[in-house]
């Protein structure tokens, strides 16, 4: 099994270049924390757009009583749409049963991408154990049906920049699947910089994390308390899985 990673997404994707791979998909700060919020609390699905037009488009289309908008421009929420893309923004109270449309920056376009992968899956720190706990399962089927050579790690970056909150999530992901694993695993330079970025970080993750690029422009901004949602283990367990545009809640 060979793992890749990828600070930031791609541009173009070859035909059938993922159809051998689990794919994850990271976005911690914050739209991957956001869907699994979302998710957890009970939207019935998350779409996520390339802009704010699109999403507007596609909420303009559904019933009322179902569509929920949100996200950001340059972190704040644009005006006329029903959240930020704070992950409290998602609560039970307002999200339980909506069709989610979701625009971003970086991490909601790159839940776009990838059409072509077997499978993707959105992780963060708050659903880490779970998708863990996905990922262990796939590998361990993977002995006998062979469905996959492949496990690809996405960060969403930051404009096109690394990030640490996104290399240090995958990394920390690599990590613990290394050490769970009797599988040979193959790790590209990425990969294994990220494992070692996380093994150098890991006992003091968070706090560093907060000193992030992203990390401090959200404390500036007035964020902090998403900080605090986001830069924990498990907040929100669940397993988002896209299948099509749409990203649900899947069962493990
Ligand atoms: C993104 O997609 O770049 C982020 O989720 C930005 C943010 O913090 O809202």
């Amino acid at each position: 099994m060979k793992i890749k990673a990828y600070f930031s997404p791609i541009v173009k994707e070859e035909e059938k270049q993922f159809d051998k791979s689990i794919v994850v998909m990271v976005d911690v700060l914050r739209a991957s924390t956001t869907v699994c919020a979302a998710l957890f609390n009970g939207a019935k699905e998350v779409i996520p757009t390339v802009s704010s037009e699109q999403a507007m488009k596609i909420y303009a289309d559904l019933d009322r009583s179902i569509r929920f908008i949100g996200g950001e421009i340059n972190a704040i929420r644009p005006d006329g749409f029903d959240a930020g893309n704070s992950p409290a923004d998602y609560s039970k109270d307002k999200c339980n049963g909506k069709t989610i449309i979701l625009t971003t920056s970086n991490g909601a376009k790159l839940f776009t991408q990838l059409k072509g992968a077997k499978l993707r899956i959105v992780a963060s720190f708050a659903n880490f154990s779970i998708v863990l706990k996905k990922i262990q399962q796939l590998l361990s089927d993977n002995i006998e049906n062979n469905f996959f050579d492949y496990l690809e790690f996405f960060c969403a970056g930051n404009n096109g920049l690394f990030s640490y909150e996104d290399s240090l999530c995958i990394g920390g992901l690599i990590h613990n699947i290394i050490k769970e694993n009797e599988i040979n695993f193959e790790l590209n330079d990425s990969a294994d910089a990220a494992r070692n970025l996380y093994d150098y970080h890991q006992d003091n993750l968070f706090d560093f994390l907060r000193n992030s690029d992203h990390g401090k422009r959200l404390t500036s901004l007035g964020f902090q308390s998403d900080l605090d949602i986001c830069l924990a283990f498990d907040n929100f367990p669940v397993l988002p899985i896209i299948e099509g545009i749409s990203i649900k809640k899947s069962i493990i």
